[in-house]
């Protein structure tokens, strides 16, 4: 495939001069070509708007004011849409000297009175090339500025497909772009999916294609960038992508930055160098893309990658935590002779309270994870107490109660929101709402709301269960427990909560049934 994006040459500047007379055209050709300008020419504004639109290396235009067809004043203005950075610059004589200056006003960087000698001319046009430089430099550090805010937004994004969804929102804003997607490579290295779309058909989403036969896997095998100005010169791409109907597109990829890990000999040589492909498609106003657009998809690209592998790198972290966590609940489920389902069901009443009672998602997600360890203290009682087979002595229950602060002790220490949160469910799920509760007696909302929330989904659950101590107690029995304790052992809002969402909250117990025989749910 040929159409690798090339490096622009050095190149001397182009400019455009129109006048409709012959003489002052011929003259001042003459004059910038000595000057080692590039110059080319037009005899009115509409001849000369046809040049500019055909050349992008344009950077000044000296124009004539009165001419046939089009004026320079019409010229400059539609000039500046065309091409915004064209420096233009008027000719004029005493005449139409407030013409002139009326040209300014529209944009015209300055005036040349004729007749001109030859050092007016280089000053003007001098000056104008420097300004075009200093406006460029201050596009580009605008550009600059916005990719870094690119990517500190990015940086900030903790989810895969909300993150490639603003990558690509932002990769299409930064170049005009209307469409475009963002395919990421299979594990195997041998699909890519389409993860994120705008402006394609939606039956795309999620779709896969196989890497032979995209341009998204030409640039991922290749791992190289690909600007295609115009496809019908890449009779290669028209071949692979039949779907393809604009002419110009770039795809950049997202290139892994971490260095494999163990024996790099072995299985890790095949894990794909490349995480994702991103493309992007029909520039506005039917534009091409250009060299600059590559640059900037580039960096959006470099950035983004990095993102992404951590974004992936902290989800299998998150994995195995998760799985710790409920690991660990289970542990000490069993060694209470409970069943793991327990731990699930609390973690899923807990959430589920949490998201009812107005608490954000994010949070109610973490009570969730964290929620399972409320008992893990229990590791620390001797198991004559806690599974014995009847009721307890009040001495006994006194050392029961030291499963809080032991779980609290066990947690606090721990990393992270997730533990964190276990640690104060841990110490606060057996206070009580009427401050008769252990181990520190608090009340009301000095409760914390995380320990309020999961001491409901406990109690509902351990009621319904059979234990050691006591057998399953029956769902109406529990219901009409719950409204005795409103507002005594349990907060009087959040058992409010549990009521108007009992038809979930029997959902999940069913979802998760205590799996031997011999149990029974109330
Ligand atoms: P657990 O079995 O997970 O019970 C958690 C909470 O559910 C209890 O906290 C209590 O608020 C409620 N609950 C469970 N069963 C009953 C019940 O039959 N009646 C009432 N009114 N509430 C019940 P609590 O009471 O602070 O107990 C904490 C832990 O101490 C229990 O966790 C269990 O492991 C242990 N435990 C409590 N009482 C006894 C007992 O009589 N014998 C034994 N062997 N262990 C007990
Ligand atoms: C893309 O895959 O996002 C660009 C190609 C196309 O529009 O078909
Ligand atoms: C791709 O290869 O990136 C998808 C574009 C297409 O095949 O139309
Ligand atoms: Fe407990
Ligand atoms: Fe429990």
């Amino acid at each position: 495939m040929a159409a690798i994006a090339q490096n622009p040459m050095e190149r001397r500047h182009k400019i455009l001069v129109v006048d409709d007379e012959v003489v002052i055209r011929e003259l001042l050709v003459d004059i910038l070509s000595d000057e080692g300008f590039e110059v080319q020419s037009a005899p009115n504004g509409r001849v000369a708007l046809e040049k500019l639109r055909a050349d992008g290396d344009l950077v000044a235009i000296f124009t004539d004011i009165m001419m046939p067809e089009m004026d320079g004043i019409t010229l400059i203005r539609e000039a500046r849409k065309v091409a915004p950075s064209v420096v233009c610059i008027v000719m004029t004589g005493y005449a139409t000297l407030d013409t002139a200056r009326a040209a300014v006003k529209e944009g015209a960087y300055d005036y040349v009175l004729k007749p001109f000698n030859l050092s007016e001319i280089k000053l003007a046009v001098n000056n104008a090339l420097e300004r075009r430089r200093l406006t460029t430099e201050n596009a580009r550090l605008l550009e600059i500025t916005e990719l870094f805010h690119i990517s500190e937004t990015i940086a900030s994004i903790r989810d895969e497909r909300r993150l490639l969804d603003y990558l690509l929102r932002a990769a299409l804003a930064r170049v005009g772009a209307k469409r475009g997607s963002i395919m990421t490579v299979s594990d195997d290295g041998r699909t890519l999916r389409v993860a994120s779309s705008i402006g394609l058909p939606e039956d795309w989403q999620d779709a896969t294609v196989d890497m032979a036969n995209s341009i998204s896997g030409w640039v991922a095998e290749n791992v190289r960038p690909l600007l295609v100005t115009d496809i019908h010169e890449n009779p290669d791409i028209v071949r692979i992508s039949k779907r393809l109907k604009d002419h110009s597109f770039i795809s950049v990829p997202l290139e892994r930055k971490s260095a494999p890990i163990g024996d790099p000999g072995v299985r890790e040589a095949s894990r794909p160098q490349v995480l994702a492909v991103l493309n992007v498609t029909e520039k506005e106003r039917g534009g091409q893309f250009t060299e600059g657009d590559l640059k900037t998809l580039s960096i959006v690209a470099n950035h983004g990658a990095a993102a992404l592998e951590n974004v992936r790198l902290l989800k299998d972290i998150e994995d195995a935590q998760r799985e710790i966590v409920f690991t660990l609940g289970e542990i000490v489920e069993t060694r209470s002779r409970e069943t793991g389902n327990h731990v699930k069901r609390v973690a899923e009443y807990s959430k589920l309270l949490s998201r009812k009672s107005g608490l954000a998602i994010e949070e109610a997600e973490i009570i969730r994870l964290a929620s399972p360890l409320h008992d893990v203290g229990k590791v620390g009682i001797p198991d004559a107490i806690l599974n014995k087979p009847g009721k307890l002595t009040p001495e006994e229950f006194d050392v029961i109660k030291t499963h809080t602060t032991i779980g609290y002790d066990m947690l606090k220490v721990a990393k992270g929101r997730v533990l964190q949160s276990a640690a104060i469910i841990a110490l606060h799920h057996h206070e009580r709402f009427d401050g008769g509760g252990y181990p520190h007696g608090r009340r009301g909302k000095d409760i914390h709301i995380y320990g309020r929330i999961t001491g409901i989904a406990d109690v509902f659950d351990a009621l319904g269960v059979e234990r050691v101590y006591k057998p399953a107690w029956e769902l109406d029995r529990i219901l009409g427990y719950f409204r005795e304790e409103r507002g005594k052992q349990f907060d009087p809002d959040l058992t409010d909560v549990f009521f108007a969402n009992l038809e979930e909250i029997l959902a999940i117990r069913d979802a998760f049934p205590e799996a031997e025989e011999g149990r029974h749910r109330g």
